[in-house]
Formats: structure tokens, C-alpha cells, sequence
């Protein structure tokens, strides 16, 4: 992730063992435009892209990862418990996308819901440094406060971050891991906002490439894809 484009959170300065950037970011490799969240020393990342009209606006594009092969995740309502969780992580060239919700602290449960993921398939990538998972979240902006509001300004995410992967990396529904570092902060979601967002929307689904160290591109069936997304 380009960090030319993210401008450093004030309260950053009040933390001295890590570093937050929140800014517009673009993913070159899909061209879609996000307003992000960056931890410098993880490296994990989060971004989201909304449409303009949000009223009944359930939908969003999202972008996550971090450096090396552990797990990344969000909390869509800020917290841990009770509210609704999507971490992701790599399995080799591909990525493991899960949703979770906990009612205590502890390992969360995978959740059931209306809500689903699609991924985006040039967002969606391993490279040499970091794991990167972008997908339309459908139905996943909700009105019981697990999640933020659809017409939420400024509301608070929180984020986590894991260096060592789930202990089964395959399986979607794996026990996961303690966090290693994670926290909350504040998002404009007005800057999400884009005219784009159709467009960006109609992405998800189609085949997903892999960049292999070597700089060889892979395509896999959409099937392989979907089996590892939903196993
Ligand atoms: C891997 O992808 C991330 C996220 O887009 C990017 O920040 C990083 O520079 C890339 N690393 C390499 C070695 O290309
Ligand atoms: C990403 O893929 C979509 C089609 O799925 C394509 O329209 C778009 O141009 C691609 N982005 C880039 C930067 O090539």
C-alpha cells in the first residue's frame, strides 16, 4: 500500500509503539478507491468504498490484509463482542475469508446471516510482502448495531492483526487465534463515498489472479475460489 496518500491520525502521536494512517487510498491492481485505515508496524490494513446515496444502503467494497501470512480482521460495529466480525487470511497463493461474532471475548464463532462476500479478483492477491483480500460485502451493513450505520458519518472500526495464521489455514470456519495487536479508530465514511461504486460493484465474482513471486500470473477457476471462500 502506497502511504503517500494517507495522512497521519492525531492521535497516532499519543501512541508511540504504533503508527495509524487513515486516508483515500487506490489499489492500483484493481483501481477501485477506498477510504483506509494503515497500521505501520503490522501493516495491516482496511479500507472501504460505499455509494453516494446511502439511504438503504446495505452494501459495501472492502479491502483487508497485512504484511506476511497471519490473519487480518474487522469489527464492522467497533468492539469485539457482539458485533459482526470478517477476518481473512492467506492459504498459499489463495485467501481464506470468514465471517465471525462472539458474545465474549475469546475465539469468535463463524456467523450466519443474510450477508455474504464476493470476491474481487484483481484485489485479491499474495504477493512476496503481504496478503490482500477485496470484496463486495452484500446485506452486510445491518440496523441491529452489529454493524455501523448505513448513514454513519465518522463511526468507530476496530481492527486486528495476527503475524501467525489460524491453525487450520485451509478451513474458513478455523479456530482462530488470539489478536497480537488491535484497537479501534475512526473512519470518515463520508470520503467513502463514491459515484463509482456500481461500477466497482459489478467486479466481484469473476476470476481471481495470482501473483506469484516470480511475477507469473495464475488464473484459477472461480470454483477453486469459491471452495476455498466458503469450505
Ligand atoms: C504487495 O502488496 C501490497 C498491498 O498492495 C503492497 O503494499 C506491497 O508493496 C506489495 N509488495 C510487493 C513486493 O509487491
Ligand atoms: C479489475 O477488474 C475489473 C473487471 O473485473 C476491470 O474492469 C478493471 O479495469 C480491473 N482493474 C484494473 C486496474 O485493471
Amino acid at each position: 500500500m502506497k502511504l503517500s496518500t494517507l495522512l497521519p491520525l492525531t492521535l497516532s502521536s499519543l501512541c508511540a509503539a504504533q503508527t495509524q494512517f487513515t486516508g483515500t487510498y487506490t489499489d492500483t491492481k484493481s483501481g477501485i478507491t477506498f477510504q483506509a485505515m494503515q497500521d505501520s508496524t503490522s501493516g495491516y490494513f482496511f479500507g472501504i468504498a460505499l455509494p453516494e446515496t446511502t439511504a438503504g444502503n446495505t452494501d459495501f467494497i472492502a479491502t483487508i490484509g497485512g504484511k506476511g501470512t497471519g490473519w487480518a480482521g474487522v469489527s464492522l460495529g467497533g468492539g469485539m463482542v457482539n458485533k459482526l466480525l470478517i477476518a481473512a487470511w492467506p492459504n498459499g497463493q489463495s485467501i481464506v475469508s470468514t465471517f465471525r461474532k462472539t458474545a465474549q471475548y475469546g475465539p469468535p464463532a463463524v456467523a450466519t446471516g443474510t450477508f455474504s462476500m464476493s470476491p474481487i479478483a484483481n484485489g485479491t492477491y499474495v504477493n512476496g510482502t503481504h496478503f490482500t483480500y477485496t470484496f463486495l460485502c452484500s446485506k452486510c451493513i445491518l440496523a441491529d448495531k452489529t454493524t455501523f450505520a448505513p448513514d454513519a458519518a465518522q463511526p468507530t472500526l476496530g481492527w486486528a492483526f495476527n503475524t501467525a495464521a489460524p491453525s487450520q489455514k485451509a478451513s474458513a470456519s478455523s479456530m482462530m487465534n488470539k489478536h497480537s495487536v488491535e484497537g479501534n479508530y475512526i473512519i470518515d465514511m463520508t470520503k467513502a463515498r463514491s459515484a463509482n461504486f456500481a461500477t466497482w460493484k459489478g467486479y466481484a465474482g469473476g476470476r481471481v489472479q495470482r501473483d506469484v513471486e516470480e511475477g507469473v500470473i495464475a488464473e484459477v477457476a472461480e470454483e477453486v475460489v469459491a471452495r476455498e471462500f466458503w469450505a
